[in-house]
C-alpha cells in the first residue's frame, strides 16, 4: 500500500512508521512526507530515509478552503491507500475529510472520547484522571470524533507532570501508530460510509 505522511512539527511518529516499513512491520511504502511548516523536523527524517517530501505553507492561501484544495491535489499526486495525520497541526475543512474517508487517520493525545483538542496532558491531570493514553482514529469531519482503530493506556503515576506524561505517551504512540497503519495495509479494518469493520481474526 501507498503511504503519504502529513506532518507540521518533529515527526517522531513518522519515524516510528518509517521504521516499521524498514523492519517488515507495515506491509507498504511512505511514498511523500508533505508539511505545512518548512522548518519541520520531519522533513529531515523523510530526506534521511530518501522519501519525496514538500512543503505547503497553509500562510500562502487566503482560507482553508484554498489551502485544502491544494494539499488534496498534492496528496493525490502520490496515488495514496492511507493518508496518515501524524502531528498535522491544521484542522481540515469537511469537503478534504469526506474526500479521503476511510483513507485518513490521525493520532490523538488522549483516550478518545476524553479530551478531543488541545492540552490533553494538562486537562487528563487537572480532571485528576487514573490513565491518559494515546489513539489512533480514522478521521470525520467531527474534530478528534472519527471512530478509534488502536488505543494504549498510560497511567498517571503522583507527581507527574505535563512532560513526564507528554513523554510516557509519545512512547506508546510510537508503538500503535504503526500498528494501525500496518492493520489498514492488511484491510484488516476498514471503515465505510457504512461503518467500521473489522476482519473476523481481530475480534
Ligand atoms: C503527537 O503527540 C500526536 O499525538 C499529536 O502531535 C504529536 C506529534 O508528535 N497529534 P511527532 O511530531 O510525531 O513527534
Amino acid at each position: 500500500k501507498r503511504i503519504v505522511v502529513l506532518i507540521s512539527g518533529s515527526g517522531s511518529n513518522l519515524q516510528a512508521i518509517i521504521d516499521a516499513v524498514e523492519n517488515g512491520q507495515i506491509n507498504g511504502q511512505v511514498v511523500a512526507v508533505i508539511s505545512n511548516k518548512s522548518d519541520a523536523f520531519g522533513l529531515k527524517r523523510a530526506e534521511n530515509h530518501n522519501i519525496e517530501h514538500c512543503v505547503i505553507n497553509h500562510k500562502n492561501y487566503p482560507d482553508r478552503e484554498s489551502f485544502d484544495a491544494q494539499l488534496q491535489t498534492s496528496i493525490e499526486q502520490f496515488a495514496p491507500d492511507i493518508v496518515v495525520l501524524a502531528g498535522f497541526m491544521r484542522i481540515l475543512t469537511p469537503g478534504f475529510v469526506t474526500h479521503f474517508t476511510g483513507k485518513l487517520i490521525n493520532i490523538h493525545p488522549s483516550l478518545l472520547p476524553k479530551f478531543k483538542g488541545l492540552d490533553t496532558h494538562q486537562r487528563a491531570l487537572d480532571a485528576e484522571e487514573q490513565y491518559h493514553g494515546a489513539s489512533v482514529h480514522f478521521v470525520t469531519p467531527e474534530l478528534d470524533g472519527g471512530p478509534v482503530i488502536v488505543q494504549a493506556p498510560v497511567a498517571i503515576v503522583s507527581g507527574e507532570t505535563v512532560d513526564s506524561l507528554k513523554a510516557k505517551v509519545h512512547k506508546v504512540e510510537h508503538q500503535i501508530y504503526p500498528l494501525a497503519v500496518q492493520l489498514l495495509c492488511e484491510d484488516k479494518i476498514t471503515m465505510t460510509n457504512e461503518g467500521v469493520h473489522y476482519m473476523n481474526e481481530m475480534l
